[in-house]
């Protein structure tokens, strides 16, 4: 089938790639022509395991193009995806100027039926609205004679579920497919787009357009919650003497509530849920509803973010001014480069504003943090792990990177001034910490040595 996807950025370009994986002839469009120009020599610009080999491979097959020409990619697609950026406004709520944009250069192109799929995670009504402007303009050139007011469309809502770091994956092996539409003819087109992954099992759900569009944020905001309200209980099991990871385990096993997304940390950072939380609060607000839960999720996060400085300044009692501190991790999360709503960013800016200097290492998102620190002083950007030790005050872990699990903690103790972790992931076990001869903070359980 022939498909374009406008917007080439984590969702388009994912999507893209993979339907062009399975036999679909793609064409990605982006108004960014270095962008385009990159891609094209299989440059890619986010760093997510598999994909570069995946655009590489179908580039190469002829299946994926990368063009700047939108009447070429309107031309091209049966289907044409929306997957461009709906960053938040000053208030929070969606911006939907690059959607309705995307709209309406389909609507200024289009000389045949075309299923407009709205894949950005865009308020409930979006759909409504990307109909309307497209209308709009298809009456305006029928009045100019340029196509006829009978030419068709529809709008589907079809959001994207795909988790940075694992995107590739997410998207070859989804867990559904939601179609928001109520034209037969869409979900027909739809089905056979997507029957290449919903074999096995059937994972396609179609629904009304609302309900598709509610789903996606429903989806995070009970992702989120269920992270804030596991800090919450680490907050009241630190105070109270528990230990939240026995506790973590404890209600786990119980199936309703499930071992997934109950790890209590520094707050939940990105792209998504901070965005979408955020987004769904101020949709609520629009129609005068008060939403009671989202907005103490994001309360809750939003503390949480400075509960590893609040530890650190109280055990330096106030002290900060001239230390330095090693930081390891500083991606939202592993996997990624991406340093949106980044915990890591709260820590460092505490520690600063304290007269703190900071060694920071991360695996990937060196290049990040020098975009968006390098004009600090107080910040050295350090090669390894090892090297951001060096002569700093304690150790900061924000992100659990796979290659932080087993440290040398002789080197660690040999090269920091005093043996103190800071650990925002609860990697470690507390009472082996204390054997190595570390004075061991955690999330939800005691300090400890
Ligand atoms: C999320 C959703 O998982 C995905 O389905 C949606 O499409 C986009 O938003 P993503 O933002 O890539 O994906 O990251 P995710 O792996 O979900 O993690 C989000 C944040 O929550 C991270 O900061 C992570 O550290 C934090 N988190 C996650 C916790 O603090 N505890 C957990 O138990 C799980």
């Amino acid at each position: 089938m022939r498909v374009t996807v406008f917007g080439t950025g984590y969702v388009g370009l994912v999507q893209g790639t993979i339907l062009a994986d399975v036999g679909h002839e793609v064409v990605c469009v982006d108004v960014d022509a270095e962008k385009i120009a990159r891609l094209e020599q299989g440059i890619i610009p986010i760093y997510e395991p598999g994909l570069e080999g995946l655009v590489k491979e179908n580039h190469a097959a002829g299946r994926l193009r990368f063009t700047t020409d939108a009447a070429m990619a309107v031309a091209h697609g049966d289907i044409q995806f929306i997957a461009v950026g709906t960053p938040p406004d000053e208030d929070g709520s969606a911006d939907l100027q690059y959607v309705l944009k995307v709209a309406e250069t389909i609507a200024e192109h289009m000389a045949a039926h075309r299923i407009i799929v709205d894949k950005s995670t865009v308020p409930v009504g979006t759909a409504d609205k990307v109909r309307k402007r497209v209308s709009e303009v298809i009456e305006a050139r029928a009045k100019a004679g340029e196509v006829s007011a009978e030419l068709t469309f529809d709008v589907v809502s079809n959001p994207e579920f795909l988790k940075e770091g694992s995107a590739v994956a997410d998207c070859q092996k989804p867990d559904r497919i939601i179609i928001g539409t109520e034209d037969a003819h869409t979900v027909e087109v739809m089905r056979e787009l997507y029957a290449p992954f919903s074999r096995q099992h059937e994972k396609i759900i179609v629904m009304d357009v609302k309900s598709a569009e509610l789903t996606k944020y429903a989806a995070n905001c009970m992702l989120a919650t269920k992270i804030s309200f596991m800090n919450e209980i680490a907050n009241l099991a630190e105070r109270l003497g528990a230990d939240i990871e026995a506790v973590r385990q404890g209600i786990g096993s119980d199936p309703r509530i499930g071992y997934h997304f109950i790890y209590p940390g520094v707050g939940y950072g990105g792209s998504c849920f901070p965005k979408d939380v955020q987004a769904l609060i101020r949709t609520a607000d629009g129609i005068d509803f008060d939403a009671k839960v989202l907005k103490a999720v994001e309360a809750r996060n939003a503390e949480q973010k400075t509960t590893l400085f609040a530890k650190i300044r109280d055990h330096f009692e106030g002290e900060l001014a001239g230390k330095t501190f090693a930081v390891w991790g500083l991606s939202f999360k592993p996997n990624t480069d991406d340093m949106r709503e980044a915990p890591s960013r709260v820590l460092m800016e505490a520690l600063w504003e304290a007269g703190a200097r900071v060694q920071a290492y991360d695996p990937e998102a060196m290049e990040e943090t020098q975009r968006l620190y390098g004009h600090r002083d107080e910040l050295t950007l350090c090669g390894t792990k090892e090297a951001a030790l060096k002569g700093a005050d304690a150790l900061v872990i924000v992100t659990e990177w796979q290659s932080f699990r087993a440290p040398d903690f002789e080197l660690i103790k040999a090269q920091l001034s005093q043996p103190v972790l800071f650990d925002g992931r609860n990697m470690f076990e507390p009472a082996r910490m204390a054997k190595k001869g570390f004075t061991y903070y955690s999330v939800g359980r005691l300090p400890q040595g």
